[in-house]
């Protein structure tokens, strides 16, 4: 039954707590869904800070790093991994520039964001990071491969 899943391009995508206390999981999914991609795996986590840590460890010198990882670990976080051609660039795409007033407008974070430390979204940024984010975030076991039936039931 399984066609593209196991060698099909996955990232790593989660709503940070701004985004989900404002209530834009729905606004956020629903533009990966529109665009095409699927979504293989979905959970709400509060992260502890160690954990945050280690999602942002590459940022650990910055001076932002600290002030990062008690945000990210202050409420839940919409935990998310999306599968389709090409989804780790274009999902950069959808998100937009990391500062919310550089994004261009039609953006994630140029439509709903304003400045940089509150962002709401966070996508990997490349093949690599996307591998150990998912690894990260989420057991195998949680990532849920099917292939779609649509056809049978959309003319
Ligand atoms: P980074 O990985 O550079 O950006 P992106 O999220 O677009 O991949 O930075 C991670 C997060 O760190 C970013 O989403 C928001 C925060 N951040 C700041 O708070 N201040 C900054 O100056 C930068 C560059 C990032």
């Amino acid at each position: 039954q399984k066609v593209y899943a196991d060698e099909m391009e996955r990232t790593f995508i989660a709503i940070k707590p701004d985004g989900v206390q404002r209530g834009l999981i729905s606004e956020i999914v629903s533009r990966f869904e529109r665009k095409g991609y699927k979504l293989v795996a979905i959970k709400l986590v509060v992260p502890s800070k160690d954990f945050a840590q280690k999602h942002y460890h590459d940022l650990k010198e910055r001076p932002f790093f600290n002030g990062l990882c008690d945000f990210l670990s202050s409420g839940p976080v919409l935990a998310m991994v999306w599968e389709g051609e090409g989804v780790i660039k274009y999902g950069r795409k959808l998100i937009g520039a990391t500062d919310p007033q550089k994004s261009e407008p039609g953006t994630i974070r140029g439509d709903l964001a304003v400045v940089v430390g509150r962002n709401i979204i966070h996508g990997s940024d490349g093949p690599e990071t996307a591998k150990d984010e998912i690894a990260l975030w989420f057991e195998p076991s949680e990532l849920v491969s099917f292939t779609s039936n649509a056809e049978k039931w959309i003319y």
